[in-house]
């Protein structure tokens, strides 16, 4: 029995075996996924697409070195995808494209009938969460965004802690992406990291199209790395939800300083205007009480980190610096304590029951789960732990914080893309060991 909730059209058949997958996207993160799928038995790779023939090569050459038989290609042009959702030996497709091709490519899948696996973030505009939604609701198909950090291991102890009241009512959480992207958003085209300011058609990988949405966008266009688990920690959909958020940005400096500090006052891309805040904060008012405080800091120098902090009326964990208090079991008053003993007491049992498999996976092992998550639904024909409503609604904090930013900061009502059903529904996600 596992803890998801079933898709009431599939609900008599019996499992399978082996899941069929195929592969919009096999750049950099697609073929991450092209790998994890590689090393489970239960998973055959039937097609892949790709516009760049150097991506097809690279997923080509980690196939063939895996033993196994080549898929089809689909490599004819943008659109090609719309061809290779139409076979019938594909279970599921995973989604590792730039943005703003997430939701049609998803689309199409749904409306094939197939599960959609998406990359974060699921959309860019309102509109496209709305069609996630539409055409879950229309085909009863399947979406779940690829959000790996839901699958992180302390923070899933902290859900884990959280539904056992450990913090007591929960208050508060700050979360976010501080990740210096300035070598991502730049390089010099022939390699992922830096070596140079270009970006655009000069660029390589994620500076080809990430870029220029710093250029035309002032919002956090990145939110769900925090707010997925955040959504969690607070069963967000599923008797509670976001009601309003306010965004503030700080002027935009460091892209600028970036292309002159290493390319050159006279480089071309000096002049280039970016419209993104260095420092986006999005505050989230959530319907039983809560707040978020949700960063967004790619331009700056700073190590990674995502800013964890759950709080609640009787303790507190923090990521950076790994502290904890709890008000009835920490030894001294006022006085933080390392958090690792706790994470390992409450460690969550999807992480016990699998963390061996995991350990060849990528960020720490989170890479396995969630691909793992959404290979376990299709096989057990139930809805994705991460669920289409979670992916739009995380998603659509990006436009609404655009939104709230044009205007100053003014509050912005976040819809309610259940429909009002995230009254009535449970929480679906971690809810055992399964997955
Ligand atoms: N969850 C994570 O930890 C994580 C990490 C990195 C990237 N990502 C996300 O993964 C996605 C892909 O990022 P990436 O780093 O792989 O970028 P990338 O630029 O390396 O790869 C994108 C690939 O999509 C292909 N593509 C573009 N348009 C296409 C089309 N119309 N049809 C078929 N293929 C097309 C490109 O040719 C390229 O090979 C993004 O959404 C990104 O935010 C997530």
């Amino acid at each position: 029995m596992t803890g998801i909730l079933p898709n009431l059209s599939f609900k008599n058949a019996a499992p399978l075996d082996k899941v069929r997958l195929g592969f919009i996207g096999v750049g950099m993160r697609g073929r991450n996924h092209v790998e994890q799928a590689l090393f489970r038995s239960d998973v055959e790779i039937n097609a892949i697409c790709d516009i760049d023939p150097n991506s097809i090569t690279s997923a080509l050459d980690l196939i063939n070195k895996a033993g196994r038989k080549k898929p089809a290609l689909y490599t004819s042009g943008e659109e090609d995808f719309l061809n290779m959702v139409k076979r019938d030996d594909l279970d599921g497709i995973v989604i590792a494209t730039p943005w703003e091709w997430h939701v049609p490519m998803a689309v199409a899948v749904m409306k094939d009938g197939k599960y959609a696996a998406v990359e974060v973030s699921a959309t860019v505009t309102l509109q496209e969460s709305w069609d996630l939604i539409d055409a879950h609701e229309q085909t009863g198909s399947h979406c779940m965004i690829l959000e790996n950090v839901c699958y992180r291991r302390d923070v899933m102890a902290i859900l884990n802690m959280i539904r056992q009241q450990k913090f007591g009512e929960m208050l508060y959480a700050h979360c976010g992406y501080q990740h210096d992207l300035r070598e991502v958003k730049f390089n010099n085209g022939k390699q992922p990291y830096g070596g140079g300011v270009e970006f655009g058609a000069k660029g390589y990988s994620e500076a080809k199209w990430r870029t220029q949405h710093s250029i035309d966008r002032n919002g956090d266009i990145y939110p769900t790395h925090g707010l997925g688990p955040v959504g969690h920690w607070f069963d967000i959909n599923r008797g509670n939800c976001f009601t309003t958020l306010t965004s503030t940005a700080t002027k935009s400096r460091g892209l600028h300083k970036h292309i002159v500090d290493q390319g050159g006052a006279d480089h071309p891309n000096a002049k280039v205007k970016f419209k993104l805040g260095d420092i986006v904060t999005t505050v989230i008012q959530c319907h039983n009480g809560e707040n978020i405080v949700l960063i967004h800091d790619t331009n700056s120098p700073r190590p990674y980190s995502l800013g964890f902090r759950a709080q609640g009326t009787e303790g507190i964990w923090m990521n950076d610096g790994d502290t904890i208090y709890l008000q009835n079991e920490s030894e001294k008053k006022h006085q933080w304590e390392k958090a690792d003993p706790y994470l390992e007491k409450y460690d969550h049992p999807v992480w016990k029951n699998h963390a061996a498999a995991a350990e060849n996976a990528g960020h720490g092992g989170i890479d396995y789960f969630v691909l793992r998550g959404f290979i376990e639904a299709i096989k057990n024909k139930v809805a994705p732990p991460i669920d289409v409503y979670d992916t739009a609604v995380w998603s659509a904090i990006s436009p609404l914080s655009e939104l709230s930013i044009a205007r100053g900061g003014s509050p912005v009502e976040i819809p309610d893309f259940t429909r009002g059903k995230w009254k009535t529904n449970k929480p679906i996600f971690g809810l055992n060991g399964d997955f």
